[in-house]
């Protein structure tokens, strides 16, 4: 990349600050801009402006002098096609040179609930006429290490997936391979990547870690995708979004979430970040 500067969207959340810390390994920090809705949470050592998926102007102003996006997709589930529409739109209409879109595996035939506003706003990249490549990111190890501490108090894991194997990497690992892809030059038109972990586990493997790890016994609880739903409303979540995961969790146990690809290994030169370690990065920090 020879000019211009970068601006990462969603630069205040989880992935978009580590993809703006991965920017500046590799770029001078005075090309790099993150945008979010507020400064407050703004990531060190950056230019911050404002973005908000809801407001049209505020993306047209962060776009002055950028040559490439990193679109972070929102996470207000139902409302993001047209959000992510209008920062594509925007960019569009500014000339931006490169688009990557954090998307999930195989949006383009991922029957999950969950690929659906991915794959419309892959459809609305495709109809841009914008360059743009699709980082189709599987699931976070987080997701599960996130609650491995109530997971081993409780003894149980609970499960809708079977003997699915699920390949997921860190938020680390694909935040770094979108600062490396959204730096190269040599993307086929409407490239799209499908990242995962270099490894992959069933949720009885995971639980088993869990065993390991705290010398306490963890199990499985096989669930039907209700069961699965209702135990998740039961533990407090909205029924919508109990109803979203439910599902997810089914189809990773008909290997939605797996990939064995290594894309993003390639792309980062290095196999992903051992779901162990994610763990016992989680469980220190509780
Ligand atoms: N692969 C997976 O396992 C997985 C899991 C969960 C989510 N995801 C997807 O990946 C994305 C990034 O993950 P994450 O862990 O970084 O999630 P996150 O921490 O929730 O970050 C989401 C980001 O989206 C921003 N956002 C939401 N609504 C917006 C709006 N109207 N205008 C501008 N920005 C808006 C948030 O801004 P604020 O900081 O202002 O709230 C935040 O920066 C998620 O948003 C979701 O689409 C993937």
């Amino acid at each position: 990349m020879s000019s211009g500067k970068i601006l990462v969207t969603g630069a205040t959340g989880q992935l978009g600050t580590r993809i703006v810390q991965q920017l500046l390994k590799r770029l001078p920090a005075d090309r790099i801009v993150a945008g979010g809705r507020s400064a407050a949470k703004a990531p060190p050592g950056v230019e911050f402006k404002v973005v908000d998926y809801d407001q049209p102007a505020t993306i047209e102003a962060a776009l002055d002098g950028v040559t490439r996006v990193v679109l972070v997709s929102g996470n207000a589930v139902g409302k993001r096609v047209p959000q992510h529409q209008a920062v594509i739109d925007a960019a569009a209409r500014a000339g931006v040179q490169l688009l990557a879109y954090t998307s999930i595996l195989r949006a383009n035939v991922n029957p999950l609930l969950l690929a659906a506003e991915h794959r419309a706003t892959e459809e609305v990249l495709a109809a841009s006429g914008l360059s743009f490549i699709a980082l189709r990111n599987s699931w976070y190890s987080e997701n599960y290490t996130g609650s491995a501490a109530f997971a081993i108090q409780a003894g149980v894991v609970q499960s809708a997936a079977g003997e699915g194997r699920i390949s997921a990497a860190s938020r680390d690992d694909y935040a770094e391979a979108a600062a490396v892809l959204i730096l190269r030059d040599d993307h086929k038109p409407g490239q799209a990547y499908e990242l995962a972990g270099s490894t992959s586990f069933s949720k009885r493997e995971y639980a088993e870690l869990l065993s390991r790890k705290s010398g306490k016994q963890v199990v499985v609880q096989e669930l039907t995708e209700s069961q699965y739903s209702a135990a998740l409303v039961h533990a407090g979540l909205p029924e919508a979004f109990a109803g979203i995961l439910a599902d997810s969790d089914a189809k990773a146990g008909d290997g939605w979430l797996f990939d064995d690809s290594r894309t993003l290994e390639k792309a980062i030169g290095r196999p992903t970040i051992p779901l162990e370690q994610t763990l016992d990065a989680a469980l220190a920090a509780k």
